[in-house]
């Protein structure tokens, strides 16, 4: 996920091309730009409770260690936080077997994503390496938008590994593990949506400020919030649908306006983070979804 706000530095121009990073080529984690992300908002459910804090905050600081080994420290979560995420995992495949693109459910399957216990960072990105040259990468929590989506470039995708809150295991106000690995991480396996990714980095890094905005909002309906024609059926894709019970089901209600997806009109559609989402795009593939996000890249340098 990502915040509002776009810093105005642009790179010059590169091949809009798909490609796998080697170690060698990947930017140095230690150069990693981000906003204050220690901070934690006063609507957060945790953010009068001092213990919740300090576990927050100290799994947070785990990320400065990838930052300067590029290895990824596994996560010794404790009893109650394995009960949340049994607890919500367990809430979210249940309504995921009604809503959920069958992709993603497989992939969430290959992955070994399971209600039994957090998976790790670690294991995860092992295998989507192997699959289709994603990483991840720990963060502290929400970075601008520019920067976050510009990793997507090089195939990696920033996450935390926190976990929200035990006294509202529905909601979080900010990513955590549930999202990352409920929500985003599975669908980074599949081979077209990976580099449906890569194009929005690819973007992200010459966008002007104007065309960053657009990014965001596509990233937004897609990403976060897509859903993909299946069969003559809809399903969801997006991580912030596939990783909350709330949006998961009101996407499928007569309250939600669904429309075919339709670029120009995605990239100019302004949304608000505070409510459910009124109106969602369907793609009709991914393959297509990375078809029509590669043009529209290839424009941003003329
Ligand atoms: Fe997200």
């Amino acid at each position: 996920m990502l915040t509002e706000t776009a810093s105005s530095t642009t790179e010059s121009d590169f091949a809009i091309e798909n490609f796998r990073v080697s170690d060698d080529d990947l930017p140095e984690f230690k150069d990693m730009k981000f906003e204050n992300i220690n901070e934690l908002h006063l609507d957060h459910p945790g953010a009068n409770d001092a213990e919740y804090r300090a576990r927050r905050d100290h799994i947070a600081g785990l990320s400065k260690n990838f930052r300067m080994t590029g290895e990824i420290t596994d996560v010794d979560y404790s009893p109650r936080e394995q009960r949340v995420w049994r607890y919500v995992a367990e809430e979210l495949e249940e309504l995921q077997q009604r809503y959920a693109s069958p992709f993603y459910l497989r992939a969430k399957k290959d992955l070994g994503i399971t209600t039994d216990r957090i998976p790790q960072l670690s294991e995860m990105n092992r295998r989507l390496k192997e699959l289709t040259g994603f990483r991840l990468a720990p963060i502290e929590g929400l970075v601008e938008t520019r920067g976050f989506l510009s990793w997507l470039s090089y195939r990696v995708m920033l996450c935390t590994q926190y976990i929200r809150h035990h006294s509202q295991p529905a909601y979080t106000p900010e990513p955590d593990i549930v999202h990352e690995a409920i929500g985003h991480i599975p669908m980074f396996t599949n081979p077209n949506f990976a580099d449906y990714s890569q194009f929005i980095g690819h973007g992200a890094r010459i966008a002007t400020d104007q065309q960053i905005e657009e990014l965001g909002r596509l990233y937004w309906f897609t990403v976060e919030f897509g859903l993909v024609e299946h069969e003559g059926d809809i399903k969801a894709y997006g991580a912030g649908l596939l990783s909350s019970f709330g949006e998961l089901e009101h996407a499928f209600s007569d309250k939600v306006d669904r429309r075919p997806f339709d670029l120009e009109e995605v990239i100019n559609h302004e949304y608000t983070y505070s409510d459910m989402q009124p109106v969602l795009y369907m793609i009709p593939s991914y393959a297509e979804l990375k078809e029509v996000t590669k043009k529209y890249i290839e424009t941003f340098n003329k």
